[in-house]
């Protein structure tokens, strides 16, 4: 199960991110909002919670650049959330952060890279390399 939220800027480009996901039979939990003008720390809140408490697997955000959305997530213990603005970042912070929310800014990115981006960061593993684990447990302390 994914996650998915996102505050009035990033709504647009959810409502993309939905058309893929279900063009794909993705299963998703959509968090809001829906267009309504709100808070994006809220929208994060919940995503970041559902990753964290293992009800969803991933999650992804957007607000309007992606940096309030993804700095709100990274608050929660246990959420690893990367704003992504190409593949090659978002491939990476599979492979290396073990990121399980992407952020993406709906003002930025267009929708076609956005999906190309998500479809990278749900399809790539982490490495498990063991270098890779230290590091990411050294952000946990
Ligand atoms: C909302 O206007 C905007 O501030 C928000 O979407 C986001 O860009 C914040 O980082």
């Amino acid at each position: 199960m994914i996650a998915i939220g996102c505050d009035h800027g990033g709504y647009e480009l959810k409502k993309e991110i939905i058309k893929y996901l279900e063009e794909k039979q993705l299963e998703y939990k959509d968090f809001g909002c829906h267009g309504e003008s709100v808070d994006y720390p809220e929208y994060a809140k919940l995503v970041g919670h559902a990753v964290a408490d293992g009800e969803c697997e991933k999650g992804i955000l957007i607000c309007g650049t992606g940096i309030g959305i993804s700095i709100a997530a990274n608050k929660i213990k246990g959420v690893r959330c990367a704003l992504c603005g190409d593949c090659f970042s978002a491939e990476a912070t599979r492979e290396h952060n073990n990121a399980n929310i992407i952020a993406l800014g709906g003002r930025v990115t267009g929708p076609s890279l956005a999906v190309k981006m998500v479809d990278t960061f749900l399809h790539t593993p982490f490495s498990n390399d063991e270098r890779h684990i230290r590091r990411i447990a050294q952000i946990e302390d």
